[in-house]
């Protein structure tokens, strides 16, 4: 029993093995996934994969990296509202703010994920949130909503950033990032973050586990992150499976 979170099997990465790999994820132990989308287009890609099979969920949203390309604003917001108004759309996300390639865009990322943590509260969704070494904005913007309610993916902030999110109601999901060899950052996160507050994620076809580094990444290796998270923990990986899964029911409402 796991929950793969926030997948992109949409990527043109998985072009031509997309099919064959999504038909092994039910016999492999992998009940539901989240595929997340980063703009328009990835967001009705994502969608069609939600009604072919009835394991697929998706979030729509506008990536920070996507942000800065928009044109039509008023297009794109109403082509994401009528995305997330479908039964399957179950987030709000990727959104966020990412430093990392392009700082020099900061304003209008920051402008896109205020108005999007608006958008979530006025649709009652959960979002899911990009954070790229951009940690102090990312939470500025979140503290200014304080009736939203979502998940850092991949998160990589510090244990005191960890508190406020969990104080505020916030979940921190994790990838194959805690397998990495030198993870002893997110390790001591993942030990202090409560197991009833957490959430397991590939991030794939990207961030593929070890020992599989190099390879393209599936849902198919979520359970390294699983076992590595009850490694850090000392409990028992089973416990991991089922508590991680049913967070994420809960938070998706499914
Ligand atoms: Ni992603």
């Amino acid at each position: 029993m796991l929950f793969d979170t926030h997948a992109h099997y949409d990527d043109a990465k998985l072009d031509g093995i997309r099919d064959e790999l999504l038909a092994q994820m039910q016999e492999n132990g992998i009940d539901f996934i989240v595929n997340a989308g980063v703009n328009i287009e990835t967001g009705v890609n994502s969608r069609s994969l939600a009604e072919t099979y009835p394991f697929v969920y998706y979030a729509a949203g506008i990536h920070p990296s996507d942000a800065p390309v928009i044109a039509d604003r008023q297009g794109t917001v109403d082509s994401l509202k009528e995305l997330l108004a479908h039964k399957k759309a179950v987030a709000l996300g990727e959104i966020g703010l990412d430093y990392h390639y392009e700082p020099e865009t900061s304003s209008v990322q920051k402008e896109w994920f205020d108005f999007q943590l608006s958008l979530a509260e006025e649709l009652k969704l959960p979002v899911i949130v990009h954070d790229r070494e951009a940690h102090g904005d990312c939470m500025d913007i979140v503290r200014a909503h304080p009736n939203v309610r979502g998940v850092f993916h991949s998160y990589s902030g510090s244990v005191e950033m960890a508190k406020e999110l969990l104080r505020r109601g916030w979940l921190l999901s994790f990838t194959g990032v805690v397998t990495f060899k030198n993870a002893h950052r997110v390790a001591e996160v993942v030990t202090y973050v409560p197991l009833d507050r957490l959430m397991l994620e590939t991030d794939c076809p990207y961030l593929t586990p070890h020992p599989h580094r190099g390879e393209l990444n599936s849902s198919l290796y979520l359970h390294y992150i699983a076992e590595k998270i009850a490694e850090i923990k000392c409990i028992d990986y089973h416990e991991v499976c089922q508590t991680t899964t049913q967070n994420a029911r809960t938070f998706f409402g499914i």
